[in-house]
């Protein structure tokens, strides 16, 4: 199904199934459950069209017969409503209901209509059953000795386990050993950072632009930060080699916020560089699982793991609020890393292991394949729409990730477009948010994780009026930007 028809998650949709029904149900009674669920929680509502029987079908990978017996069964309950020649709908909403849903805490974000900046995944599409499934199983059998003291370096099974994905799937040098787990990429850099301060490095260069989160954490750890402009090949070596740094962290397999794929006679120059400097390169994976033109390209740390600081995390993958990491350091290094960070802490230890159950059960790949897809289809069809309503407008770094960059002419305000999107419900990162000065260039960073495929042509509707009439009401400066920069 190349369109959802709501920012509902269709492929996860049997996910949602309660389980309390030990799976005794049939595929259809689930499915009509979980679109039970999901109208009476208010996630589908009144008049959205549900997919065709056959698209959905095909999304969850059963027979058309399983998506119309559902489709029938809630048709015959009053949840949805069929004519003929035209799309199944919601005809219920909770409001009719005297018995109404829980009330939720509801973010302040709800103001935002549309999320184009960058940043989440697909919230809506978070694998809750097999997660919960993951979470039961690994409290029903930790063994009691996983609940005393944990492993500050992680527990030992989650570190087997990601570091044989790693190797499968990026290409990593990795092993129980030089893999720690830490609360996500920022934390892991945080603690390269302090072992690399210990060892007397006291400089350190990062791409600009950048995301300035990383560059606050390496400057907690007292190190001095040094920009490195990115062009079109990604981190420009030749100007890393002017620096005083010894340390560079890079975003090789889709730079932040640019979009560029570090090329490989860059890469090789960086291998090369790291060697000559006796230095080290710390390489921030967060979202290369996400490629599209082509297979993820292998990391850097692979080719040169005595060099090479490899962070990663489940933050662009599943959620940023599981607070769930890795960090595969130089075997020479461990020692440094453990002494120059006594005090810090693995993540909950049944979080741990319930990610390590929800890998070796297949569970991610499964979840990667289907958001690759999902993700896939959605960046196109944002290309499109691009195309069609902002043709002044030429959008970059496309090749992987969850964001594009969209540039634009030279006289464009984009941050008063930023301010004038935000009035109307449309969140928007300008790219000069992620540099360290002003700069002549002009274009906006636009996320598409986290938007459904239905509410694109409006979030671009929204970005096109905003412009061709940028606000011009507030301070210069005090846009109300989605990310915060370097
Ligand atoms: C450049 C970059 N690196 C890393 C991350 C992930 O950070 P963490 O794992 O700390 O959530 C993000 C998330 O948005 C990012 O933009």
């Amino acid at each position: 199904m190349a369109v959802s028809q709501t920012n509902l998650a269709w492929a996860t949709l049997l996910d949602i199934g309660p389980s309390e029904h030990g799976g005794a149900l049939r595929l259809h009674d689930r499915l009509a459950l979980a679109l039970r669920t999901t109208i009476r929680d208010g996630r589908l509502t009144e008049g959205a069209a549900v997919p065709p029987s056959r698209a959905l079908a095909e999304e969850l990978g059963c027979s058309r017969w399983v998506v119309t017996e559902a489709y029938g069964q809630l048709i015959a309950e009053g949840f949805l409503s069929a004519r003929v020649g035209s799309a199944t709908r919601v005809s219920w909403s909770p409001d009719a209901s005297p018995t109404r849903p829980r009330a939720r805490h509801v973010p302040a974000q709800t103001a935002i209509r549309y999320d184009l900046a960058p940043g989440l995944p697909d919230l809506r599409a978070f694998p809750r059953r097999r997660w919960a499934e993951a979470v039961r199983a690994v409290t029903g059998s930790a063994v009691h000795y996983d609940l005393g003291l944990p492993d500050p370096a992680g527990h030992a099974e989650l570190r087997t386990t990601v570091a044989q994905y790693l190797r499968r799937s990026r290409g990593a040098d990795a092993d129980t050993t030089s893999v720690s787990v830490c609360a996500g990429v920022t934390d892991g850099l945080v603690r390269t950072c302090r072992a690399l301060h210990a060892r007397g490095i006291t400089d350190l260069a990062m791409e600009h632009p950048g995301w300035r989160r990383l560059r606050d954490a390496a400057t907690s750890t007292g190190l001095r930060v040094h920009p490195v402009p990115v062009d079109d090949d990604g981190l420009r070596v030749e100007d890393l080699v002017r620096t005083p740094a010894r340390v560079v962290v890079v975003g090789a397999a889709h730079q932040f916020p640019t979009g560029t794929v570090l090329s490989p006679r860059r890469r090789a120059r960086l291998v090369r560089w790291a060697r000559e400097t006796d230095g080290f390169v710390i390489e921030d994976d967060y979202d290369a699982e996400f490629r599209y033109d082509r297979h993820p390209v292998a990391v850097i740390q692979g080719m040169e793991p005595s060099r090479v600081f490899l962070l990663g995390s489940v933050s662009k993958t599943l959620s940023p609020a599981l607070g769930l990491g890795w960090l595969v350091a130089p075997t020479a290094m461990a020692q440094a890393l453990r002494s120059a960070n006594p005090v810090a802490a693995a993540p909950p230890v049944l979080d741990q292991l319930a990610l390590a159950t929800f890998i070796e059960r297949g569970w991610y790949d499964a979840h990667l394949r289907a958001a690759r897809r999902r993700f896939r289809s959605r960046r196109d069809l944002l290309i499109r729409t691009l195309a069609a309503q902002i043709p002044q407008g030429r959008v970059a770094g496309t090749a992987a990730g969850l964001h594009v960059l969209l540039h634009l002419p030279d006289d464009t305000d984009t941050r008063g477009s930023v301010r004038a999107a935000a009035a109307t419900g449309l969140r928007l990162t300008d790219l000069d948010d992620y540099r360290m000065h002003r700069s002549a260039e002009r274009a906006l960073v636009l996320g598409y994780g986290n938007i459904s495929d239905t509410d694109i042509a409006s979030a671009v509707a929204l970005l096109r009026e905003a412009l061709s009439s940028p606000s011009t009401s507030g301070p210069p400066g005090t846009a109300q930007s989605g990310d915060d920069g370097l």
